[in-house]
């Protein structure tokens, strides 16, 4: 009997530590990040609560377009706990994503939020991929106010399929979500993974990877 109580007790112990998927709920109204300290905590060091002002949950100039010259042709403009100190602890964020005509935001994942999306202007072909086994991709094509979400860790990435440019912006349940970009972490890491390991993960030559990695 006693044991059996136990095996229970155990099993609800389990159950409780599942992982929050979210950043930590806040104790206080709010804890605004305070540059100043150098102690490092996980998130940032509370500034005193009566200097709080507006600016500190504020920031301006998501109206402006982000510049897709580049390779990859997007370009994320983050409004995170970097740029409004005051979203310290409060498990949200949000960025503004530019495409140019066939531009994509690269297959990525944030490590520690889920991501729900919204397209502004144009239409983009959208996608993340289910864990292993099954790896499953799951596509969508969206218009102008289709929303989208992308859950916490998987691989995900848009591409405009329009002819103009679009439009998107996106909300992020972390103060810091965190971006690995699939292509730059494996291909483009410093210093380099050994081009035998990627060889044998990617099932190609050399050559390949060698070719691969000196785009970054
Ligand atoms: C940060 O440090 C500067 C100079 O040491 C000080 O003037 C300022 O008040 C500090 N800011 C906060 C928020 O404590
Ligand atoms: C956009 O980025 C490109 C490449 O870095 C640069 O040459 C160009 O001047 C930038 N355009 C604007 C408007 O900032």
């Amino acid at each position: 009997m006693a044991s059996h109580y136990m095996m229970l007790l155990a099993l609800l112990a389990l159950t409780c530590s599942a992982a929050i998927a979210s950043d930590p709920s806040s104790l206080q109204d709010f804890c605004v990040k305070d540059s100043n300290t150098s102690v490092f905590v996980n998130g940032f060091v509370c500034k005193d609560p009566k200097l709080a002002e507006a600016n500190d949950f504020f920031f301006s100039g998501l109206h402006i377009p982000g510049n897709t010259s580049n390779p990859v042709g997007s370009r994320v403009t983050p409004v995170a706990v970097s740029q409004i100190p005051g979203l310290n602890t409060l498990g949200i964020s949000l960025v503004r994503i530019d495409y140019a005509p066939w531009g994509i935001n690269p297959p990525h994942t944030h490590p520690r939020a889920t991501e729900i999306l919204t397209v502004l202007e144009g239409t983009l072909e959208v996608g993340f991929v289910t864990s292993n086994p099954e790896n499953h991709l799951i596509r969508k094509v969206l218009q102008k106010g289709d929303v989208f979400v992308f859950p916490v860790g998987l691989v995900h990435f848009q591409r405009n399929i329009g002819y103009g440019n679009a439009v998107a912006i996106a909300g992020l349940s972390s103060q810091n979500p965190g971006v690995i970009t699939i292509a730059n972490a494996v291909f483009g890491s410093t210093p380099n993974i050994s081009p035998d390991i990627l060889v044998k993960a990617f099932q190609v030559n050399k050559n390949v990877v060698l070719n691969v990695q000196s785009k970054f």
